[in-house]
């Protein structure tokens, strides 16, 4: 009997030490990390009872506790993690990442040292703030005694929580010094160096060459975080938050733990990771058409279009009818536009970890129900694609249902296959009605470093008239994540401005804001002296 607990526990340790191994070779050797696979290797020879010794007993909570955070977790996280904990929940199939296996004990965000578990706190923080644009939702509305019960019971699925790892170490977070430009400038060579361009690309859009054949350790594909867009960040924005993802790594996926010294030069990194991207998406309601007499030349791209950066809107997988993407590839659109008398040029652009430009894309490309619904394979069969849709009459009852129309109020499609580059045109009255339309748009369509930008240029007729509000809509296919026909990125219905050409003179509004100024404050000179002048003679 006792020699049977012994080679359990021996062998239990020799897995756990070919796991660190494992992990490591893919990683680059976090010190800390490094030392707790040693010192697991020193407890394995030494047997159990010196681990106990050598480490604090982790809290476990109560049987209570852990029976609460057990109904919770059968009422709330179940459909997606399964009953037993082993990420195969109902709803599981539908997602990508997958839902977490918590059998495995291997957790993404961590305070702690890569290959070791995560703290109670950290476990505690991942379930109140979700983890955005993944399936994992945020749980605000728990108590904070709900969040440590639930910890309590996720701890139950794997026996390290209970063992002599259960009180993982901390690794060292420092605050962060303030941002400065002089370093993140200094952070793009720390960030060449350490190649996290091979993953996250050039420009951080996540398109590096190694992107599309990434796997978490459980299988399925995994994009690279596009750190231009640090809003999507599963592990938080801030800057202490980078230095801890790169610092304790993401365990379980592909992104690497590292340890990156002199100090200054990890957070010289932070900072030029934090400069690529904004706060916040800062989302458009409508996009401005300017007015420019010369001739709309689509192979110019982007710099046909000014400066700045054009209104951007959030695109979302269309899960509503038949041929569902739960998981679209890509995430949002940004528009620019144009027109002079006779023509008007609608820009659109957006990241895309690899341009599909072999085989084809339609519109009206059927998608078997019964198919897989996110690839996991890497083989494009399907080309990328977009199209931009209006209404074909500004109609005083609404608008058109916003999946390409209906039989009521039919819209026009502007569509491009971006491996051909053609322009195509369709006239829409519902998804399972799209014929073709008869002017087809010319198109210009570029990628490069992670972003595609494609230009359409269309006689103007008179819907976009000086002034009109003319509602918009886009549908955008990652031929990557086999996107085509209803299997799409969709957006909601938005505005194009366009706006007018001779935009009224401001000097005259503003002479007579000045002039009313004026004779207000003559007014109130006059009010004054008067005033003066009847107290004094009172
Ligand atoms: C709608 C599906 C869904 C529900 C419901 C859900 N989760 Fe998740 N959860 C996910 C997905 C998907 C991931 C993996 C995300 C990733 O790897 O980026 C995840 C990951 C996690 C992780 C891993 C964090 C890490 O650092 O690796 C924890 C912990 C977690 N969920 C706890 C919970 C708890 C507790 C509940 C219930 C209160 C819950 N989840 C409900 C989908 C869900
Ligand atoms: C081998 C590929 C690979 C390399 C090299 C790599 N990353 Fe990553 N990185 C990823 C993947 C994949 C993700 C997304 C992981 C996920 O969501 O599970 C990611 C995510 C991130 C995130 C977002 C974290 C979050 O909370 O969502 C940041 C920031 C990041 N990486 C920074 C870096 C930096 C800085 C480097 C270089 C020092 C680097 N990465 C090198 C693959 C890589």
């Amino acid at each position: 009997m006792e020699g049977e607990t012994v080679i359990r526990n021996v062998t239990d340790i020799a897995i756990r030490v070919a796991a660190c191994r494992t992990r490591r070779a893919v990683r680059h050797f976090s010190r800390s990390g490094f030392l707790s696979c040693v010192l697991a290797a020193c407890l394995g020879v030494a047997g159990l009872p010196l681990a106990a010794w050598a480490q604090p007993a982790p809290d476990l909570g109560s049987e209570e506790q852990r029976e609460a955070g057990r109904s919770l977790y059968m009422d709330k996280c179940a459909q997606c993690h399964g009953d037993a904990g082993q990420g195969d929940g109902v709803a599981a199939p539908f997602m990508r990442p997958m839902p977490r296996d918590f059998t495995a004990g291997v957790y993404k965000v961590r305070t702690t040292p890569s290959g070791q578990l995560p703290t109670d706190d950290d476990l505690a923080r991942v379930i109140r703030d979700g983890m955005p644009y993944t399936g994992m939702p945020p749980w605000p509305q728990l108590s904070d005694d709900e969040i440590r019960n639930l910890v309590y019971y996720l701890k139950t699925f794997n026996a390290d929580f209970s063992g002599p790892y259960g009180v993982p170490d901390l690794a060292e977070i420092p605050d962060p010094p303030s941002f400065s430009e002089a370093s993140a400038e200094r952070g793009r060579a720390v960030y060449e160096e350490n190649q996290c361009f091979d993953c996250h690309g050039m420009a951080g859009r996540g398109d590096g060459s190694s992107a599309p054949t990434l796997q978490e350790q459980w299988g399925n594909h995994i994009r690279p975080a596009d750190l231009t867009k640090r809003w999507t960040f599963i592990g938080g924005a801030t800057r202490q938050d980078i230095y801890r993802t790169f610092t304790t790594g993401l365990d379980g996926s592909p992104m690497p733990s590292y340890s990156i010294t002199p100090i200054e030069d990890s957070w010289a990194l932070v900072d030029y990771v934090y400069s690529l991207s904004q706060d916040d998406p800062d989302y458009a309601t409508a996009a401005t058409a300017r007015y420019a007499a010369d001739p709309v030349d689509p192979a110019q791209g982007r710099a046909a279009f000014g400066e700045g950066r054009g209104a951007y809107f959030p695109v979302v997988g269309q899960v509503i009818e038949s041929g569902r993407s739960f998981m679209p590839g890509v995430d949002g659109v940004e528009v620019k536009a144009r027109y002079n008398a006779d023509e008007i040029a609608i820009m659109l652009a957006w990241h895309d970890m690899s341009a599909e430009t072999t085989g084809e894309n339609a519109p009206d490309m059927a998608v078997p129900p019964t198919e897989q619904v996110v690839r996991d394979t890497v083989a494009s069969v399907w080309s990328d694609a977009v199209a931009v849709q209006f209404p074909q009459e500004m109609a005083p009852e609404g608008l058109p249902y916003f999946l390409f129309g209906d039989a009521g109020q039919p819209v026009d499609l502007w569509f491009a296959d971006l491996a051909s580059g053609a322009g195509r045109s369709y006239v829409g009255r519902g998804s399972g009605n799209l014929i073709a339309g008869e002017t087809d748009p010319s198109v210009h369509a570029t990628y490069e470093d992670g972003e595609w930008t494609a230009v359409f240029a269309m006689p103007r007729d008179e819907r976009f008239a000086e002034g009109a509000f003319v509602p918009i809509a886009f549908s955008v296919w990652d031929g990557f994540n086999d996107e085509r026909g209803n299997r799409r990125g969709i957006t909601g219905w938005y505005y194009l401005y366009i706006e007018p050409s001779e935009r009224p003179s401001p000097v005259m509004p503003m002479l007579r804001a000045g002039g009313l100024t004026l004779l207000a404050l003559l007014s109130i000179v006059g009010l004054m002296r008067f005033r003066r002048r009847t107290s004094v003679s009172a």
